[in-house]
């Protein structure tokens, strides 16, 4: 048996079941087997979604917090169907839209308890430029985490390894006392996709310092669109 079978069957798999599950992906098995490894929505009461779309995350955090009180905010470049639950809200745009970043904040009384991204951009076929768009979306959900997390909170962020990987495992750590790099079963193996996990924010916490760096030094510059939000902050 060989074992791109075992693997194409595997995928298969998880794609069956959330059909007769009725989850709109098989992401949502992602999360599932990210809770039962470390417990993110053990105490969660309000949650955020980056890149929601069709909404299989948002159906298993829905499923955890509270079905009246919870709240999970799913956000995405696409239109998410609704889920007609009473604690799911979605916004369509782009994340790394100022506007749309103020609406995340705004949407949110007090912080969340739980920001989640499993935000992917439509892929060009080129690594690096895919990489970095990659990266950029997952610091745009780090700095997020700065503004809206709990201190106690938990991050999960896809990324894919490679490239600037490492660089951006490091910048999770200075923002987090508790940082782990996990690939869910239901994630394909052929697949370089990972999910770091990280937990309890640093008081003493630093924003990434390239990001903090181009809003100061470099105004002659244009930029980096999603990041002016986070310039006014720390230092
Ligand atoms: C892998 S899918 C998410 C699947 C989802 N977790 C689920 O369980 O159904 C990645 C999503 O990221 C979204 N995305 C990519 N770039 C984005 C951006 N700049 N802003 C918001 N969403 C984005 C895509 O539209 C896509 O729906």
């Amino acid at each position: 048996m060989s074992n791109r079978w075992l693997h194409e069957r595997k995928d298969e798999h998880y794609y069956n079941k959330a059909k007769e599950e009725g989850y709109r992906s098989r992401a949502s098995y992602k999360l599932k087997q990210i809770q039962n490894k470390f417990g993110i929505f053990d105490e969660a009461e309000k949650v955020l979604d980056l890149g929601a779309a069709p909404g299989g995350w948002l159906q298993v955090a829905s499923e955890y917090v509270d079905a009246y009180d919870g709240r999970v905010l799913g956000v995405d470049l696409r239109a998410i169907k609704p889920l007609y639950s009473e604690n799911v809200a979605t916004i369509v745009g782009d994340v790394r839209d100022l506007e749309v970043q103020e609406e995340i904040l705004n949407a949110f009384e007090g912080k969340a308890d739980v920001i989640l991204s499993d935000m992917a951009p439509d892929v060009i076929g080129e690594w690096d430029v895919d990489q970095f768009r990659q990266i950029h979306l997952a610091r745009i959900a780090l700095r997020l985490c700065d503004k809206l997390l709990k201190n106690d909170g938990w991050f999960v962020v896809k990324i894919f390894q490679g490239g600037e990987h490492n660089k951006y495992i490091r910048e999770v750590k200075d923002m987090f006392e508790f940082v782990k790099n996990f690939k869910p079963s239901a994630s394909r193996k052929q697949s370089a996709e990972r999910y770091i996990v990280a937990h309890k924010l640093r008081p003493d916490r630093k924003l990434p310092r390239e990001y903090r760096e181009k809003g100061f030094e470099e105004e002659e510059d244009e930029p980096i669109p999603g990041d002016q939000l986070f310039w006014d902050e720390k230092e």
